[in-house]
């Protein structure tokens, strides 16, 4: 595993809960952990069970030892990671947005095809029961024709006291809100709707705290730490904010609203689909429970139903974790993923699909036409971006 912030400890907890909840066709075992501090890594290898730490990375990529290399860094180093795993001959799992910018994104998809390697991205909120039975329900038709999906991801932690970040700084990141939290709903609406976007018709990115305070030490915690700050201050070069309109290839229409201060909004991820049949609403707040709406039933009684999505053999995943509604959190869509990163490499059907290189390049498509159509104030159509 390459990094060891926020993401690194969520993914070493998936990696090390599979063997006591899941059997997967093949093992993992946790062999090395990349971090830039030697006794930092040391200890965070401790802490979470990896069997060694290493603070060169390229060697760990390249190591006969390994088989997978799991990317969490920042996404200035995505591209550069994957492709020399991808060139040693490893399969590559790679946090999300797959890259800055399409034309990493590119490099990226044509490496793993000449490599013949498994790719992975971890888009995990597609791992949630809720969101997983959701996929299965549009696919057995029960929402009929989609009209509308309309899907946000607001947080509200981005305020003035945030140091500057690498998630602030294009460089580090490529774009803000856009490639943090509208990669995650872009995803998911695909996922859920079945459907691709094929235009964006329109949008508006803004920034609207444009210096922060430079940071005085490393980032690791990243934004769920707390990080210092200098009283120098150097420039914003990424959106804190961004809603785009968009058509589906069903012949409906989307939005998709990202927003880093949307103030009372911690983590509300989600969506609320619309078709002919029925209707589907989800909030990540609310992650065990899938809202439904069936338009078939007669007028007298229809409404929206609370679904608790804890239950095994009918809900995705559930089986593996606790009794009816005793309910599950954050950390279990990341040993979904883990588990199902795990059956394709042993040659098995994931238990919903799972987003490899090339799906995530068609995401990175929606994200890059978006902020093409909010610069220029354009339509833009998908097949434009390339
Ligand atoms: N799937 C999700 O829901 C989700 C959530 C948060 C972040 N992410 C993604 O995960 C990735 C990592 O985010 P994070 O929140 O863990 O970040 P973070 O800042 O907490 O951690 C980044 C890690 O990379 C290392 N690192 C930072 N800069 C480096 C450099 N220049 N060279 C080498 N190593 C460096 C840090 O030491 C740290 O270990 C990003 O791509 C982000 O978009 C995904």
């Amino acid at each position: 595993m390459i990094g060891q912030g926020f993401m690194g400890r969520t993914h070493s907890n998936a990696w090390s809960q599979i063997p006591r909840f899941f059997k997967p066709p093949v093992a993992p075992v946790m062999q090395t952990v990349f971090g830039r501090n030697a006794e930092a890594v040391a200890e965070f290898a401790r802490t979470w069970g990896w069997r060694n730490s290493s603070t060169d990375w390229k060697a760990t990529v390249a190591a006969p030892d390994v088989d997978l290399v799991d990317v969490v860094t920042p996404n200035n180093m995505h591209a550069e990671v994957a492709l020399a795993a991808l060139k040693a001959g490893k399969h590559v799992a790679c946090e999300k947005p797959i890259a800055r910018t399409i034309d990493e994104a590119r490099k990226m998809v044509a490496a793993a095809g000449e490599a013949g390697a498994k790719t992975f991205v971890w888009y995990n909120y597609r791992r949630c029961p809720a969101v997983a039975m959701a996929h299965k329900l549009v696919k057995d038709g029960a929402l009929g024709a989609i009209r509308h999906a309309r899907a946000v991801y607001l947080q509200d932690w981005a305020d003035e006291s945030i140091p500057l970040i690498w998630r602030f700084q294009k460089e580090g990141s490529g774009t803000g809100a856009n490639g943090d939290l509208n990669a995650h709903i872009v995803d998911m609406v695909r996922f859920v709707a079945g459907e691709e976007v094929t235009e964006v018709t329109g949008a508006i990115a803004e920034t609207f705290i444009k210096e922060r305070k430079l940071m005085t030490g490393p980032t690791a915690g990243g934004i769920a730490a707390g990080v210092g700050g200098s009283s120098r201050t150097g420039p914003v070069t990424v959106d804190d904010c961004v809603l785009a309109l968009a058509r589906l290839s069903g012949g409906g229409v989307a939005s998709f609203e990202a927003a880093r201060q949307a103030t009372g909004n911690q983590n509300r991820n989600g969506f609320e689909i619309n078709g002919s049949k029925g209707a589907l609403k989800f909030d990540f707040e609310r992650m065990n429970e899938l809202q439904y709406y069936d338009a078939t039933r007669p007028r007298g009684v229809q409404g929206w139903t609370t679904i608790m999505c804890t239950h095994g053999g009918d809900h995705p995943y559930a089986e593996n974790w606790w009794p009816d509604a005793h309910v599950i959190g954050y950390e279990h869509g990341f040993t979904n993923q883990a588990y199902d990163i795990l059956r394709v490499l042993g040659g098995q059907e994931p238990v919903v699909p799972i987003p490899d290189f090339q799906d995530a390049y068609q995401t990175q498509r929606i994200l890059e036409a978006v902020m093409i159509a909010a610069a220029e104030r354009r339509p833009v159509a998908i097949d434009e971006v390339k």
